[in-house]
């Protein structure tokens, strides 16, 4: 009986040992960053809050990699600790990462420092360790990753860990996910190229977390995301906004061709114009009527093509530029020259421009983007011709300033500005009266529907407009 009984016992602790063992090695060796690199670093997100339960095991780590040494402190007392300050004791077969507790106790919560060291640098991670008497049932979030600045086509990952309470009742629902927050500020599921991987702990099964993962970051990737976590009937939410990062580098080859580009830019879509002197004028309205005698000469064809789409031109802008803009651009775009306008209002951060427009854009021929380039920082400026790039209609921006002036901000931008205004059809802003603008704005969009197809414009709209001369007057 007796010897059955220390039998039995000792097979326990040899299961509860192996348990642990098994336990407290692989939390290191799963979900570890992505990289090959071999200086000390830390292998996974490190957690700056673990719970635990009281006479539960529980397991501390610092996942690192490339160090020469590794120590621990509770409250500042240097590892090993006598049983007033704590139970946790090392498992040196994860390489000292690792602490751990079969049984823990009220005692043990605190302050848990690792302190790792190579032969120049000193880093040091933190744990807040609380044991608690019994589950609770509003959610404590572990870990949320900070704000995200990532380059695109760059790898991106968001973590999120919290411990959570399960209730008994069946219709208490106890999760942890992420979602996507729209501009409209509704929240929605993740797209197919945004891989969501859930995770759970072995000492404690309460405490579940999940990784948000895109293997190369495109402009539908960028702006806020929220991690949301259900426990029993108490909701908790995180938000992390991904940013654009520029590579900002200037590579030294010889001074920025900005003179250049400005004025070729500002020439831009209308390089023609400056072709040659005498056609200045001309050329382009020549162009123009030979594009509207080609459509005429097939007209149902054409028409059948226009009307795909509810809208000709989507017209967006920031609130910076709205006067300008509902005052001269979309009246003269669509009481004189009859083209069917979408207007789009944008937020003052490009940022989360791509997911702004894409629902919108698909309801359109072609996309006018108005910018006024002294508002925003080179970084910004080319994060947002990144964003209308993205758009699958090729963006006409309109220049509402002379690029010259950033003349000054160049070598901030990097030559991927240079390069991104290069290949973006600009189209410089002059007066509202000025022809040569209008004529190379329209050059760079679809006609607008034939006179005869127009269904009902509304005539009187126009006539409004050009009696009370709000038109010029708001210019
Ligand atoms: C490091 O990993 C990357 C992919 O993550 C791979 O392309 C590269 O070849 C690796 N470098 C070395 C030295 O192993
Ligand atoms: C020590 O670690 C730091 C930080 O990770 C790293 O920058 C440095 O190169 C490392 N030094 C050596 C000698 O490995
Ligand atoms: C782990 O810690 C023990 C005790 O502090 C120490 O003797 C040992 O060298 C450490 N091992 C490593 C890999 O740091
Ligand atoms: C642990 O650190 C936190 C924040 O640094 C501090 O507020 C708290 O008092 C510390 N706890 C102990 C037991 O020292
Ligand atoms: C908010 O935007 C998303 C995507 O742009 C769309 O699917 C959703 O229906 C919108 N919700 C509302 C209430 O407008």
């Amino acid at each position: 009986m007796c010897v059955r009984k220390v039998w039995s016992a000792l097979l326990g602790l040899l299961i509860v040992s192996g348990k642990a063992s098994a336990e407290s090695a692989s939390y290191c060796s799963v979900n570890t960053f992505n990289t090959n690199t071999t200086w000390m670093q830390f292998t996974k997100e490190p957690v700056p809050y673990e719970y635990g339960f009281e006479d539960k095991f529980k397991s501390i780590h610092c996942c690192v990699k490339g160090y020469r040494s590794i120590e621990w402190f509770k409250d500042g007392v240097a590892y090993p600790w006598s049983a007033g300050v704590s139970n946790m004791i090392l498992y040196p077969e994860a390489a000292n990462q690792t602490l751990y507790a079969r049984r823990a106790t009220r005692g043990d919560s605190g302050n848990y420092t690792c302190r790792l060291s190579n032969e120049t640098h000193v880093e040091a991670h933190t744990v807040k360790l609380t044991i608690l008497e019994k589950p609770t049932d509003a959610p404590r979030t572990m870990f949320i990753s900070k704000d995200q600045w990532v380059e695109e086509g760059a790898e991106l990952r968001l973590y999120c860990e919290a411990l959570i309470g399960r209730s008994l009742l069946a219709d208490a629902r106890s999760d942890l996910r992420w979602r996507k927050v729209f501009p409209n500020n509704t929240e929605g599921d993740l797209l197919p190229t945004q891989t969501e991987i859930k995770t759970t702990r072995e000492d404690v099964s309460d405490i579940i977390g999940s990784y948000l993962t895109v293997d190369r970051v495109s402009g539908q990737d960028y702006g806020p995301y929220v991690c949301v976590v259900h426990s029993n009937d108490v909701v908790s939410k995180n938000y992390v906004t991904v940013h654009y990062i520029h590579d900002t580098t200037w590579c030294g080859s010889g001074n920025v061709p900005w003179r250049a580009l400005a004025l070729g830019a500002a020439a831009g879509a209308l390089a023609l114009l400056s072709a040659a002197a005498l056609h200045r004028r001309c050329t382009p309205r020549l162009l123009l009527a030979a594009r509207h005698a080609r459509a005429r000469a097939q007209p149902t064809a054409r028409r059948a093509r226009v009307l795909e789409k509810e809208f000709d031109v989507l017209v967006c802008w920031t609130a910076v530029d709205g006067e300008l803009v509902r005052g001269a651009l979309l009246p003269t775009l669509s009481y004189k020259y009859k083209y069917r306008v979408h207007a789009v209002p944008l937020s003052t951060q490009p940022d989360t421009w791509y997911s702004e427009l894409i629902g919108e854009a698909s309801r359109c021929r072609s996309l006018v983007a108005v910018l006024s380039p002294a508002q925003h920082s080179p970084q910004q400026l080319l994060t947002a011709l990144r964003q209308l790039r993205e758009l699958p209609l090729p963006p006409v921006v309109v220049l509402l300033q002379d690029l010259p002036k950033l003349k000054r901000e160049a070598k901030e931008g990097g030559e991927s500005l240079v390069s991104m205004l290069r290949g973006t059809r600009l189209v410089a802003w002059r007066h509202v009266h000025e022809r040569a603008f209008w004529t190379a704005l329209r050059l760079a969009l679809p006609l607008p529907p034939a006179p005869d197809t127009k269904p009902n414009p509304a005539e009187t709209e126009e006539n409004k407009y050009s009696r009370s001369g709000s038109l010029t007057a708001l210019v």
